[in-house]
């Protein structure tokens, strides 16, 4: 019976914590491991670690009903019918491939509980043929050997939105090496199947390369419109309006084609070049050269910015007065992994400007991993005495600031809207420099 199902879910960072209260919401008894102490016994109160809009309801609903443990301790996996592996890939430090260390130590210390059948199923994103090598390792591994089935489940929600995708994902993708596999991952996604989301059953290698696939693509689409941005910054057009005509184009669609700062978090970048470095091992670097350019296009946008500022200044912010509204890497999140926002301020700090960042979620992970930048506590206090202002994250609540009222405040009302969605009228109408992102 479905309700019965017993999961476990190694890594309880922003996928992993989410997919277990998932789980739980699914009606199944779910264990989340971490080896991060301080992260289990937070969720263990209830409390969701980072910020994901709608995450601590669903923790508050299902912790403490016994349905939804969280524990360091992979014993409490033994027994589990489902064991979904989420821990994190991120770049390694000594080039573009992913660390893997974190998956290979997530499957040595699952392996050694599993001493009856069940399904281990990886949900990080990793370079392909991974799954593969992991089956073996299983196999030579857990006390009861090939009895523990491997299969690749990948994961494809937003960040903002993770609760929300996790529930209703638009697709599955299930990479299996057996119909028991299938079948043991149709019965776990039962309820959703049922729902009408599609389902799509692959190898385990074809199963990891959606998953690239799908953020490559992604990350295309938005150095893409950015590269029209560049253009358009030079022949004197208007990207968004372009972005506009070319999205009514059912083929084409308007979604991810906002130009801007670029993208960062902790997905996108790390997987296109992880991507390539994989690419490369398989003697097809070829095949992805064109990501080199997406992410050189990409990061081309933060130099923009920066190099916009001193021109908006005079030629050089050492000195001046700089508000940044934004440190998230979009908005919806407190994560600042590979945040553009966070880049391009840290990068006029370093040039001598003051800048004064402000966040609403985001600041306690600004401040730890960039301690030497100011930070405000309100975005009127952030743009006080400013020469500039820098919108850099979409919140809402810039959107709400009144450009009246600030125009009061600052030194020069000049502000550069690094996500194109400020009302630009209302803000000349103010009496603001406004500059856009590739639009005159
Ligand atoms: C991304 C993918 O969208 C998810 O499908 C995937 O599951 C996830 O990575 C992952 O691999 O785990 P996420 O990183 O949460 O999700 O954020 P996105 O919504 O994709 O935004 C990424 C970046 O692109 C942000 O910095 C955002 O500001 C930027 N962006 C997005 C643009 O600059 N322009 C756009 O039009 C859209």
């Amino acid at each position: 019976m479905i309700v019965t199902m017993r999961i476990s879910v190694i890594g309880t960072g922003y996928l992993g914590a989410v997919h277990a209260v998932g789980m739980a919401e699914l009606g199944y008894t779910v264990v989340g491991i971490d080896v991060d102490a301080e992260k289990v016994a937070a969720l263990a109160r209830g409390e969701a670690p980072f910020y994901e809009p709608g995450l601590d309801e669903l923790l508050a609903k299902h912790a403490g009903t016994g349905r939804l443990t969280f524990t360091t301790d992979f014993a409490a996996a033994a027994g589990a019918d489902v064991h979904f592996v989420c821990v994190g890939t991120p770049q390694r430090r000594d080039g573009l491939a992913a660390d893997m260390r974190y998956v290979e130590a997530a499957v040595d210390s699952l392996a050694p509980h599993l001493d009856a059948a069940c399904l281990v199923v990886g949900k990080s994103t990793v370079p392909v043929g991974t799954a593969v090598a992991l089956a073996d390792r299983l196999a030579k591994t857990a006390p009861v050997g090939a009895g523990a089935e491997l299969a690749w489940n990948p994961e494809f929600l937003r960040e903002g939105f993770a609760v929300e995708d996790t529930l209703h994902p638009d697709r599955l993708v299930f990479g299996v090496t057996s119909d028991d596999a299938e079948r043991k991952l149709r019965e776990v996604y039962a309820q959703t199947i049922a729902d009408g989301t599609p389902v799509i059953v692959s190898d385990l290698p074809t199963a990891e390369l959606v998953k690239v696939s799908a953020n490559a693509f992604l990350a295309t689409k938005i150095s893409f419109i950015n590269a029209m941005a560049e253009i358009a910054e030079v022949a004197g057009a208007d990207v968004t309006k372009l972005a506009d005509a070319i999205g009514h184009d059912a083929r084409i669609g308007r979604k991810f084609l906002n130009a801007g700062i670029g993208f960062g978090g902790g997905c996108l970048p790390k997987d296109i070049r992880a991507f390539m470095a994989r690419a490369g091992e398989l003697g097809a670097s070829h095949s992805l050269a064109f990501l080199a350019e997406i992410d050189a296009i990409n990061l081309r946008r933060r130099q923009y910015v920066v190099d916009l500022t001193r021109d908006l200044v005079g030629g050089s912010v050492a000195n001046r007065r700089i508000a940044v509204l934004g440190a998230a890497f979009k908005p919806h999140s407190d994560d600042v992994r590979d945040s553009p926002a966070l880049n391009i301020a840290g990068q006029l700090h370093l040039q001598g400007a003051r800048v004064s960042v402000y966040d609403p979620k985001a600041t306690d992970n600004a401040r730890k991993v960039f301690p030497t930048l100011p930070y405000a506590d309100s975005a009127v206090e952030a743009c006080r005495d400013a020469s500039v202002v820098l919108h850099l994250t979409e919140w809402q609540e810039f959107r709400e600031l009144d450009p009246a009222e600030l125009a009061g405040i600052v030194e020069t009302p000049v502000v550069v809207d690094g996500r194109n969605c400020l009302d630009a009228d209302a803000w000349r109408a103010a009496g603001w420099t406004y500059r856009g992102l590739g639009r005159p």
